[in-house]
């Protein structure tokens, strides 16, 4: 293993290289050679002035997480901060790319900071349930004020180098290349005789106990279950009412509470499993232009999200006014990106000329990507690929955005198997990150690898899974969905379990999701769905409101109404009686059904659909099924996602609850997958048997 740092001369300038690849993270090894390097450094009397670099695409971007499973090992980071900022002659900052997190705190200790125009400097520690630990809350204040501070930390956005300047964060712009910059400058430092500058020593600004209430009122709801956010402001706080050196541990204290936190380690956890494999990288296909079939709500939002990323768009529609429609909302979402400031006018315009409409199939002869997003029809989706496996280049990777039908039936119709996957955005698609990849039967190493790097180029998180009904998400949705319908029979209502659900954390209750996605939609795909459980209580009072035309927020009843000036969800009294009326016809008796039995036979059914998917293959880890759920079904991240959340409970836990379960309603859906029974006894947990299964590799 290299060095992770290298010490270089440019006359009297010392510039320490950080090189520990990938990003610079302030692992133990680079912790103990840093502060090596700055005693060294310091204590050598030819060097006037030292520059802190990072090779690479950044300068540092943080802590190690992959260390926070453990208590820190020694140097700690705040310590070898505080070392570096004790440094007699001046330190330098050479800033770019990434400095986040103890990045940011790293930079914060230097005495000077010099940046590139790449930089994105902040402090995503909340996003990991965290705080920064080590000094950043008693530095930050210091230079940039308590409200900026609020901001950055418990907001946890990065902020560009214009703003760093204006926050006084920064205080010179490098216009060429990081190193050379900014040991320049330190040239220029040292002739003017700078001294070391320790933001330390400045006085904490003034701040008013309310200061700190007001921010605590103003987090957001959400943030209010977890944690961190709070933390956050805990710290600042002592940071205005303690002597530096005592607010400092003080952050140290706060940041173990955090990072004990379950929370935190959910975060952790899916930092990790959201960034996947790198293992087949260079096995994708050059994709610089792409074809999307179809031009509804889906197709466009595909396109937008391709066009850009840079991608040639070709959008298909036969019917020239759905296409034109197609084409105009494209434009408009891309505008409307620039109207709200997340990209340039001139980027929002190169992204709408990359985008052009044809009526003919032909037009995709020569691209390097077809995404298919027409209705779901079997049929119709086989002719598509048909015709596409004659028309398109060879290589040509072509990709099928069902949701539930059979992608090895789809691939087959085109007559070379081989170049064809699933790609299944979640709508609206240019907003939702998730993308389910779908492995065919044949589908090639290369087919696969290119859809997922187009997943990522096109700021997504891509999961690769096999072909079943309705893959992972929709698969386990299903489980979930037959609880809380068998619950409305039962006696409950569909605002006591979108409550239950939503406290326990989910981004929507079940119910409320069914009336945004159309609950006409949910009835069409299972009336196409073969092997649909024979149950008349399965999904019975969503279709009952399908029939009636109910279906949903576009047609102003659902499970709720939407008639009040808000269009809010608001109970209907008329949805109670239908239940009522359908439970009397099945026979089921009504009672009242508690919070706890609501989250608990969600949970329960999702845990054990997932246990099953596992078993089959289908998803390749517990990990994936919990990156599906967090970005695509709104599951609360801080709980890890179903599987995580099932070993955080315990696997006994959960079997046991099915059992009762199945004693009580009867053993068809409550019987444990073979995975789930074994693992709860042998007290073992979903991701140790998935370390298991990798160390067997
Ligand atoms: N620790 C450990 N590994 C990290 C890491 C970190 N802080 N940041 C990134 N990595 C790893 C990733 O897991 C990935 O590994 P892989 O190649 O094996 O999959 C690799 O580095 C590259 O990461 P990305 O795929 O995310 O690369 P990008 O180029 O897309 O993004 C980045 C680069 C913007 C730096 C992004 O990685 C990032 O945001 N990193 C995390 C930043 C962060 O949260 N920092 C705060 C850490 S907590 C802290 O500092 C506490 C302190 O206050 C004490």
């Amino acid at each position: 293993m290299s060095a992770p740092l290298a010490i270089e001369r440019d006359g009297s300038i010392a510039v320490i290289v950080i090189d520990h690849p990938p990003v610079n993270a302030l692992a133990h090894r680079l912790r103990t050679a840093l502060l090596a390097a700055i005693e060294r450094l310091d204590a050598d009397p030819t060097v006037q002035a030292i520059v802190l670099h990072g090779a690479g695409r950044n300068f540092i971007a943080g802590a190690d997480i992959s260390e926070f499973d453990q208590p820190a090992q020694p140097p700690l980071l705040n310590e070898l901060l505080f070392r570096l900022e004790s440094c007699a002659k001046p330190v330098i900052a050479a800033l770019h790319g990434a400095a986040l997190g103890g990045g940011a705190e790293t930079a914060l200790a230097c005495h000077y900071r010099a940046a590139t125009a790449d930089l994105k400097l902040g402090f995503p520690e909340v996003t990991l349930g965290l705080l920064p630990g080590a000094g950043g809350t008693v530095r930050l204040p210091r230079v940039a004020g308590w409200q900026a501070s609020i901001e950055l930390m418990t907001g946890g956005k990065p902020v560009d180098r214009e703003r760093a300047v204006a926050l006084g964060v920064v205080d010179h712009r490098i216009e060429g290349e990081a190193r050379a910059g900014a040991v320049a400058w330190a040239r220029e430092l040292v002739a003017a005789g700078a001294a070391p500058r320790r933001l330390r020593e400045l006085p904490a600004p003034d701040a008013s106990p309310e200061l700190f209430a007001a921010a605590r009122a103003a987090l957001p709801a959400a943030a209010g279950r977890l944690p961190a956010p709070g933390r956050i402001v805990d710290s600042l706080e002592a940071s205005a009412t303690r002597p530096f050196e005592q607010a400092l541990d003080r952050a140290r204290e706060l940041f173990e509470e955090c990072r004990r936190s379950s929370e935190s380690r959910a975060l952790r956890y899916l930092f990790f499993a959201e960034r996947g494999s790198s293992a087949d990288r260079d096995a994708a296909l050059r994709v610089d232009s792409a074809g999307v079939i179809g031009a509804g709500t889906m197709g466009a939002g595909i396109a937008i999200s391709l066009a850009t990323a840079g991608i040639a768009v070709t959008i298909v529609d036969s019917k020239p006014e759905s296409l034109a429609a197609g084409l105009a909302r494209v434009a408009s979402t891309i505008e409307g990106s620039a109207l709200k400031g997340r990209m340039t006018a001139a980027d929002a315009a190169a992204a709408v000329a990359r985008v052009r409409g044809a009526g003919d199939l032909q037009a995709l002869a020569a691209v390097d990507l077809v995404i298919e997003a027409v209705f779901e029809n079997l049929a119709v989706k086989q002719e598509l690929f048909a015709q596409l496996g004659k028309l398109c280049k060879p290589q040509a990777v072509l990709a099928t955005n069902t949701s539930t039908l059979d992608v090895d039936a789809i691939a087959a119709a085109s007559g070379r198997a081989v170049d064809v996957a699933g790609m299944h955005f979640f709508s609206p698609a240019h907003v939702m990150r998730l993308v389910e990849i779908i492995r065919g039967r044949e589908s090639s190493r290369a087919t696969l690898a290119t859809l997922r790097a187009v997943t990522r180029r096109i700021g997504k998180i891509g999961v690769t899974v096999g072909n079943c009904y309705g893959f992972v998400g929709n698969r386990m949705l299903y489980a979930y969905g037959r609880e809380k319908e068998l619950m409305l029979l039962e006696g409950s209502t569909p605002e006591a379990i979108d409550r239950a659900l939503e406290e326990f954390g989910m981004a929507m209750g079940p119910n409320a999701v069914g009336d945004l996605a159309g609950l006409d939609i949910g009835y069409q795909a299972r009336r196409q769905w073969s092997e649909r459980p024979d149950d008349p209580r399965f999904y019975r009072v969503s279709d009952r409101l399908a029939e009636l035309g109910r279906y949903g927020q576009k047609s102003g009843r659902g499970f709720y109404r939407y008639d009040g000036p808000d269009r809010k969800r608001q109970p209907d009294p008329e949805v109670l009686e239908l239940i009522r009326t359908e439970a009397k016809i099945l026979g089921v008796a009504q009672r009242k059904i508690a919070n706890t039995e609501i989250v608990e036979r969600c949970i329960c059914a999702l845990a054990n659909e997932g246990a099953r998917i596992l078993e089959e293959g289908i998803a390749a880890s517990p990990a994936d099924i919990d990156v599906i759920w967090c970005n695509g079904y709104g599951f609360p991240r801080h709980r890890g996602g179903p599987m995580f959340h099932a070993d955080t409970i315990g696997l006994a836990t959960v079997v046991e609850a099915m059992r009762r379960f199945g004693g009580e309603q009867g053993a068809r859906y409550w019987t444990p997958a073979p995975l789930l029974a074994s693992l709860a006894e042998r007290e073992g947990t979903f991701a140790g048997w998935q370390a298991g299964r990798a160390g067997g590799d």
